[in-house]
């Protein structure tokens, strides 16, 4: 199963846990990107540019969906950067391998503050986060694509683990 949503979401926290609760395996689209490219994302940004990188995505998400096809490993757990499932192609890809999507979703404000946290932490550098305005503007646009995904699920106030109890029940999977 796929994890969709923005920027601080929670699709790889999430996802650890989901796959830890299922005895799945998990991987983050991003990581596979960086390992393919030697580079981390930050880098692929800035040296770059963004074309570039959502081309690295799709082929990484490509060779990833082909994984999965011919090893026949349907037990994963895998979570897209944010903007990963708005490009067409990525979205078309995955509706061919008939994998299921959950789109985790919150307020713009806790999104933001979630973020906001893990970059004064040094977590994570988000290349695309800029400004508490274009923030929501690129949520905004983004949206509509999150919400083709199989299904929703409200991730406002509540624990990761709450998150993946739901999420199992919403899509009738059995815990290990
Ligand atoms: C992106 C989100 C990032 C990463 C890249 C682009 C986006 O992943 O893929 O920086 O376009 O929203 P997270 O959603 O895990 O931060």
């Amino acid at each position: 199963m796929i994890l969709i949503g923005f920027m601080g979401a929670g699709k790889t926290s999430v996802g650890r846990a989901l796959a830890a609760n299922l005895g799945w395996a998990f991987e983050d689209l991003d990581e596979r990107v960086e390992r393919r490219a030697g580079r981390e994302i930050v880098d692929i940004f800035r040296e770059s540019g963004e074309d570039t990188f959502r081309k690295l995505e799709h082929t990484a998400l490509k060779e990833l969906l082909d994984d999965l096809g011919s090893l026949k490993e349907k037990e994963k757990v895998i979570a897209l950067g944010g903007g990963a499932f708005v490009q067409k192609s990525n979205a078309a890809l995955i509706a061919a391998a008939k994998i299921p999507t959950a789109f985790l979703d919150a307020d713009i404000e806790e999104l933001w503050e979630r973020c906001e946290r893990q970059s004064r932490h040094l977590v994570i550098e988000r290349p695309l986060m800029g400004d508490p305005q274009r923030f929501r503007n690129l949520y905004r646009e983004r949206r509509p694509h999150y919400l083709k995904a199989s299904l929703r699920q409200e991730t406002g106030g509540k624990t990761v683990e709450q998150i993946a109890a739901e999420l199992i029940e919403a899509l009738g999977l059995r815990r290990k």
